[in-house]
């Protein structure tokens, strides 16, 4: 009787490896305006195992933070988030035996909360008027009230969050589009996605342009992102690297949002719907300027944590 050999299984603390090497996905009707030579192209980041590309910047941090032994079973990983790096932490802490405490604003979507409670995360909730930025202020102070408590992991200042991009996301960009990459696009959360992917683009090639994408206002419905003029400005962003810096309405995300779904079959978050109208305009101006282009950008999730938005029923 023939014996077959079991295919090696990912273990719970290697979950890592299915994190990165995303698709790359194509559009027909969005784009259905644009010369051929101008091609838009999107990371579809929910593909990771933690349903975002946040689990590129986590998976980084805490391998870091163990490497250089700040993270240690004793000690309990903390930080704030919108939503994304706390899942992530939440998975990758349960797959290798680390508790999780994470501070949030309280408005972050009910789908959110419940992932992580899910997870069995310790979940602290703060002012929902002061957004992130609170629950910066927050973290910060238990962190240097308890230092031997807490490993802080601080994703807004932690440079394992843009090299996670620079290890990986940049990499696959460059290769999976055979090097003719010329514009790369991305929403500024805590910016670790455009500097990362962006310093990496640009090493193999600095013509490549990187265009930086924000909500055009201070009150918008863009979770995920950060009016950058009026929020606390990450540590890790460096405002220079971007070549172009483009603001996004809240009402043109939710359109092309709905569109996706309806007309692409890709029913993405809303921070993914704000990079596609963000890489059409550069998309468009390449094309009336008569040039050709690859311009590459990168859908941070999928919409099932958002589908309590109304603005679906539209
Ligand atoms: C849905 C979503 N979009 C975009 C971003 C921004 O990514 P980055 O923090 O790398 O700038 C985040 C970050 O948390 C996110 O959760």
């Amino acid at each position: 009787m023939a014996v077959w050999a079991i295919e090696t299984p990912v273990q719970a603390d290697t979950i890592d490896s299915l994190i990165g090497n995303t698709p790359l996905l194509g559009f027909r009707r969005v784009t259905a305006h644009l010369p051929e030579n101008v091609q838009v192209l999107a990371k579809a980041e929910w593909m990771n195992p933690g349903g975002s590309v946040k689990d590129r910047a986590a998976s980084n941090i805490i391998r870091e933070a163990e490497r250089a032994g700040k993270l240690t079973h004793d000690k309990i990983l903390l930080d704030s988030t919108s939503g994304n790096t706390g899942i992530a932490y939440a998975m990758i802490g349960a797959a290798k035996g680390y508790r999780v405490k994470l501070f949030l604003p309280e408005n972050i979507s009910p789908e959110r909360s419940a992932i992580l409670r899910a997870y069995g995360v310790d979940i602290v909730y703060t002012d929902p008027l002061e957004g992130s930025d609170g629950a910066i202020r927050a973290v910060r102070e238990l962190a240097a009230a308890e230092p031997n408590t807490y490993f802080y992991a601080d994703q807004y200042n932690n440079p394992a969050n843009w090299q996670a991009h620079y290890n990986s996301t940049g990499v696959e960009i460059w290769e999976q589009t055979n090097g003719t990459v010329t514009h790369f696009v991305a929403g500024l959360g805590t910016s670790g996605t455009l500097m990362g992917t962006g310093r990496r683009l640009k090493d193999y090639n600095p013509d490549i342009q990187v265009v930086s994408l924000q909500p055009d206002s201070p009150f918008h419905g863009l979770e995920g992102l950060k009016h950058m003029p009026t929020a606390i400005k990450p540590g890790i962003y460096d405002e220079h690297l971007a070549d172009r810096n483009i603001g996004v309405s809240t009402e043109a995300t939710y359109a092309m949002a709905r569109r996706l779904a309806r007309e692409e079959g890709y029913l993405v978050g809303i921070s993914a719907a704000s990079a596609l109208v963000g890489a059409l305009q550069v998309a468009e101006d390449v094309a009336a300027r008569g040039e050709s282009g690859v311009i590459v950008t990168l859908f941070p999730d999928n919409a099932y944590k958002y589908l309590s938005e109304s603005f679906w029923k539209e």
